[in-house]
């Protein structure tokens, strides 16, 4: 059945567990998320990001999305659009029914300055009035993602060119965090500690200077009952990167967040933890594997059979560490 961000996070609150919120693009990516929360019984948040929406189309999005509430009638599901940078972007979000939106304006505002800051707070305030008033959650998010190690801004999340950033402007300043949730009255809370989009986020195993986990515990003690949101969660797993490049691939090594300290920002006040890296480089290894080992092959669901079923495993995965498993 098709809930809330709210409805679903005020649960996962209650019984102290996380909830993987997974990147789609494709009716793979979707039927591999959801066979992995009915197999485990986890409840479901699936997350389109604009980029998404245009590849696949708002229609197709919807009636897949309905598909999968028919298919799956036991599994509460949520569809979140990620990283929405305007009105427009929300509002027809929830129009193709989507029950939650990130009103991202940390994109749309230079976060970093007192004027980008009430950007912010107007911006996600006005999104907010109007997602409440049809019954959809909204996500906000303070601060500016980004490394730690090089004070470089996200690429993905536009701030890459803005030059180097110094330490405490990558990091989300608890007390500003209690006046944006007040005057956003928000669903979620996106915060920055260090996590960057995409599989390059540390260039060696994360430590407490890198990944500044200690930023959600003094968050979490000011606003308790604000539901925090990870994003760049991803944990690039070195297996999945190793069988990337035995098959042909050049990704160079990386490091990504470990699962145990995102399991540690759980009992912290993390709620909802993105992930979408994890899931595509399930996927690539599977294509290449197949394209490799297969050198004739060409019926696509030949590739797209094992992808989705590494790209489950993977979910399962992350469901039974972050506790959702038994709690559909
Ligand atoms: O925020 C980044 C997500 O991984 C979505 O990425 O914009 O390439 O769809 P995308
Ligand atoms: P990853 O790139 O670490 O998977 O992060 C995804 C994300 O934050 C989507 O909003
Ligand atoms: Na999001
Ligand atoms: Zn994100």
């Amino acid at each position: 059945a098709r809930i809330t961000l709210r409805q679903l996070l005020d649960h996962a609150a209650e019984h102290g567990y996380g909830v993987p919120a997974f990147n789609i693009n494709n009716m793979e990516q979707a039927l591999a998320i959801l066979a992995a929360a009915e197999a485990v019984e986890a409840p479901v948040i699936i997350q389109a990001s604009r980029g998404a929406r245009s590849y696949a189309k708002d229609v197709m999005l919807a009636r897949m999305v309905d598909a999968l509430v028919e298919l799956y009638p036991g599994i509460p599901l949520c569809l979140h659009q990620d990283h929405g940078n305007s009105e427009a972007t929300c509002l027809s979000a929830i129009r193709h029914g989507f029950t939650s939106v990130m009103m991202d304006g940390s994109l749309k505002a230079d976060g970093r300055t007192p004027a980008g800051y009430e950007e912010n707070v107007a911006i996600t305030a006005r999104v907010a009035e109007l997602a409440h008033a049809v019954g959809a959650s909204v996500e906000g998010e303070l601060g500016v993602l980004g490394s730690l190690e090089t004070g470089e801004g996200d690429q993905e999340d536009g701030h890459g060119a803005a030059g180097k950033l110094a330490r405490e402007q990558l990091l989300t300043d608890p007390d500003q965090a209690v006046d944006f949730v007040a005057r956003t009255q928000v669903d979620a809370l996106a915060i920055a500690m260090g996590t960057s989009h995409g599989a390059y986020k540390f260039s060696r195993r994360p430590d407490g200077e890198i990944l500044a986990m200690d930023v959600i515990e003094a968050i979490h003690q000011k606003l308790p009952d604000t539901h925090l949101v990870m994003h760049g969660s991803s944990s690039v797993p070195q297996a999945l990167q190793d069988l990337f490049n035995a098959y042909g691939g050049e990704m160079p090594q990386t490091w990504g967040v470990p699962v145990e300290e995102i399991v540690r920002g759980i009992r912290h006040g993390v709620r909802k933890i993105n992930i979408d890296t994890d899931c595509r480089l399930a996927m690539a290894a599977m294509f290449r594997k197949v394209a490799s080992e297969n050198r004739a092959e060409f019926d696509p669901r030949k590739f797209l059979k094992p992808a989705m079923e590494a790209m489950s495993a993977l979910c399962r995965e992350r469901f039974e560490q972050f506790g959702a498993a038994g709690r559909a």
